[in-house]
C-alpha cells in the first residue's frame, strides 16, 4: 500500500501567511501540519508516500527532505496547476500503479491517527473507503448521505446538506479510482473533485464504505481552526525542560522549553510550547500558546496564539490573544512622539486595536 499527501494548492483562507509560505507548513504546537499527517501515515505501517507539490514545492522539499527521518522514501509528484484534488490524483497514477493507497490531505489533523481506517480496508471487500465525521457545518464540506451503512450519495459543499457527515481529509482506494476520476467534468469552482470522482465509483457500480472517525480532526484551513488545532494538540503535551528558567521564572501546567530558549523573570502558563533559542524576557505567556524558534518576547503578555520563528513582540502594554503572528514580524511600541500608530502590513493583514 501507498501513501499519497496533497501539498499544492493555494491556501487562501490564511492570507497573508500563505502568500509566502506553504498552508501546509504552518505549525501546529511548533511542528508542520503536514508532518503530523506524514507521521500518521507511517503510523499505519506505509513506507512509501507520494506527495503532491505545487508552487510551493521548494520549501515543502526542503522541510520534508527524503523522508528517512521516518523510515519513508518519499516522492515528489508535481501538479502543474491546483486543478483539484481529482486532477491530483491522476496526476500520481503512474507513481501509483495498480497499489491501494491512502490519500490525505495535507492540512488536516486527526489526532487519532489513520491506523483503523487503513486496517478497515485492508480487511474488507471495498473499492473505497471515506473517513467521515459529524459536523455543526456540513455546508463547508463535501457531505456523505448513507444508505444501510453504505455510502449512496456524495456532494461538495451543498447549500442544503442531506446529513452532517462531512468528508474527512483522508480517502483509501484501489485502482478503479483512476478511472473514475477521468469520468468526472469540473466543478463549478473549476475543479476536479474527489467528491465527485467517488460519487462516479458509486454509479459504476464500485463499493464505497463510510469510515466514521470518532476522536479529533481539523481542517486547518482557516485561522480560527489552526488556532483550535494548536490547543487540541497542546493539551496532549508532556513537560519537557530543555532551554533555561531562570529562578524568577515561574511555570504551571504542561510547558515545553526547547534547546536554547531562555525563559527570564517571566511566568508561563501551560500548555505552551517555547521553541529553541527564543527569548521570553519579563512577560507573561498563557495557555494554548506556541512560540516558534528564535523569537523575542519581552514586557508583553500573549496567550492563546501562534507565533512563527524569528518574529518578535516588545513592551506591548495590553494583552495578545488570538493571534497568528508570522515569521519575522515585529511587534512594538511606537516612539514617543509624535504619538501615532505606525504600520507595515502586508496584503490582508489583520489587525485589532484596543
Ligand atoms: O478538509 C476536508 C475537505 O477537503 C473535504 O470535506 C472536501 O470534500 C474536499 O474537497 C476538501 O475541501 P477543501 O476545499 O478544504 O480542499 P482544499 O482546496 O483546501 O485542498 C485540500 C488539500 O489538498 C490542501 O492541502 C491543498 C491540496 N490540494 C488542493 C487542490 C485543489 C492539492 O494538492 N492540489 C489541488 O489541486
Amino acid at each position: 500500500m501507498k501513501g499519497l499527501i496533497l501539498s499544492g494548492g493555494k491556501g487562501t483562507r490564511l492570507r497573508p501567511l500563505t502568500y509566502t509560505r506553504a498552508k501546509q507548513l504552518v505549525p501546529v504546537a511548533n511542528k508542520p501540519v503536514l508532518f503530523y499527517g506524514i507521521e500518521a501515515i507511517a503510523e499505519a505501517g506505509i513506507r512509501d508516500i507520494g506527495i503532491i507539490v505545487g508552487d510551493t514545492k521548494n520549501e515543502i522539499m526542503e522541510a520534508v527532505g527524503d523522508g528517512s527521518r521516518w523510515g519513508l522514501t518519499v516522492t515528489y509528484i508535481e501538479q502543474e496547476a491546483p486543478l483539484g484534488l481529482a486532477h491530483a490524483v491522476l496526476t500520481a497514477e503512474s507513481y501509483i500503479q495498480d497499489e491501494p493507497f491512502v490519500m490525505y490531505l495535507g492540512d488536516n489533523l486527526i489526532l487519532d491517527g489513520i491506523r483503523s481506517l487503513v486496517n478497515d480496508f485492508q480487511n474488507g471487500h471495498a473499492n473505497s473507503q471515506i473517513l467521515l465525521a459529524h459536523v455543526p457545518n456540513p455546508q463547508q464540506f463535501g457531505v456523505a448521505e448513507l444508505v444501510e451503512g453504505r455510502v449512496h450519495r456524495l456532494v461538495e459543499k451543498p447549500a442544503a446538506p442531506k446529513s452532517d457527515l462531512a468528508l474527512v481529509g483522508v480517502y483509501m482506494f484501489d485502482k478503479t479510482i483512476f478511472d473514475a476520476a477521468k469520468r468526472i467534468k469540473p466543478s463549478a469552482r473549476n475543479e476536479l473533485e474527489i467528491t465527485d470522482a467517488i460519487q462516479e465509483l458509486i454509479n459504476m457500480g464500485f463499493v464505497v464504505d463510510p469510515h466514521i472517525v470518532k476522536g479529533w480532526w481539523k481542517d486547518t484551513g482557516k485561522l480560527d481552526d489552526m488556532l483550535e488545532a494548536n490547543r487540541m494538540v497542546l493539551d496532549n503535551l508532556e513537560n519537557r525542560i530543555e532551554g533555561y528558567v531562570d529562578p524568577n521564572s515561574q511555570l504551571h501546567h504542561k510547558v515545553v522549553v526547547e534547546k536554547g530558549a531562555q525563559i527570564i523573570r517571566s511566568t508561563i502558563r501551560g500548555p505552551s510550547i517555547i521553541g529553541a533559542k527564543t527569548q521570553v524576557i519579563d512577560s507573561y505567556i498563557g495557555p494554548f500558546t506556541s512560540i516558534q524558534h528564535n523569537c523575542l518576547i519581552r514586557r508583553s503578555e500573549i496567550e492563546h496564539s501562534i507565533v512563527l520563528e524569528k518574529a518578535s513582540i516588545e513592551d506591548i502594554d495590553s494583552r495578545i490573544e488570538d493571534s497568528l503572528i508570522g515569521r519575522f514580524v515585529e511587534v512594538m511600541k511606537s516612539p514617543v512622539k509624535p504619538r501615532a500608530y505606525r504600520f507595515v502590513l502586508g496584503d490582508r493583514s489583520v489587525v485589532g486595536i484596543i
